[in-house]
């Protein structure tokens, strides 16, 4: 179980640019939840990623694992047990290095690393299955530098580099909504099967609603900070698209400003 308790975040506080990025968010999420996160632009959906990966402290508010207060603990500590796929698909990889070192270096996480790059004929096997597995001849490559890829070949091995060694938090943001839309539905398969296989505790932010409806088990809206909707399993299997816009209207007054969330 993770748990978010009280969450508060503000950017710019006290200066006229003040903004209240979580307000008073809690969540609990358990073991296996698979949980979609929408809301509009600037809803503060990466903030609640961001917080849970320790990448900037709450103002106030405290965050669990187990039961583990983890509130303080920074980022490099966290990022043992979190695995984290952006929307840019330069970020989750290291263009410079090969992709055998890449997979070398997230199958240490966790370990104390010395950065020895060496990478163990055991694992480069273990990796050249791996590779095979998604089909996009990555297998043969394995000492090309990763700068050579395109977006959704890195973008691919940031999730099995993400998941290589099994977190007990996945999170990713976005992390199909910069690429073509053929690679995205690859990518977007490939997270399902990990994810259903290890049977990971996700979160993933979307503006996609039809994925958003279509993926996990639970799913919550996030408005100006605050969770306006949390729902689950039967509940948000018989939602549609509609509904969930009607939702956000209830809750928020507002109309879903954004396009990319009704054309999606
Ligand atoms: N590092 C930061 N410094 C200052 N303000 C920030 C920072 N990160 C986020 N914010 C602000 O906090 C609010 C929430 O931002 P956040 O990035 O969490 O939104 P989001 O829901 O992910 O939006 P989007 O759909 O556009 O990605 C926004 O007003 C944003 O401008
Ligand atoms: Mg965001």
């Amino acid at each position: 179980m993770i748990t978010l308790a009280d969450v508060v975040k503000f950017f710019h506080r006290g200066t006229v640019n003040e903004v209240l990025a979580l307000n008073n968010v809690s969540l609990e999420i358990a073991r296996g939840d698979c949980i979609t996160v929408i809301g509009s632009n600037g809803a503060g959906k990466s903030t609640l990623l961001n917080c849970l990966a320790g990448s900037f402290f709450p103002d106030s508010g405290t965050l669990r694992i187990d039961d583990e207060n983890i509130t303080t603990w920074p980022e490099y500590r966290r990022a043992k047990f979190i695995g984290r796929v952006f929307q840019d698909p330069m970020r989750g990889t290291c263009g410079a290095m090969s992709i055998e070192e890449n997979m070398a270096l997230a199958l240490k996480r966790g370990m104390r690393r010395g950065f020895s790059l060496g990478v163990k004929a055991a694992d480069r096997e273990r990796f050249r299955a791996q590779l095979r597995a998604l089909d996009l001849g990555l297998e043969n490559r394995l000492r090309d530098r990763v700068g050579l890829l395109s977006g959704g070949q890195r973008q691919a091995m940031t999730m099995l580099m993400a998941t290589l060694v099994r977190p007990r938090l996945l999170l990713l943001d976005e992390h199909t909504a910069a690429l073509d839309p053929k690679t995205a539905k690859q990518i977007l398969d490939l997270t399902r099967e990990i994810v259903e296989r290890d049977r990971l505790t996700t979160l993933m932010v979307t503006h996609n609603m039809h994925q958003a409806l279509d993926f996990g088990n639970r799913l919550v809206m996030l408005h100006r900070g605050e969770i306006i909707l949390d729902v689950r399993d039967a509940e948000k299997a018989g939602l549609t698209v509609q509904d969930l816009l009607e939702r956000f209207y209830t809750a928020s007054g507002e109309r879903m400003e954004s396009d990319r969330m009704l054309l999606g």
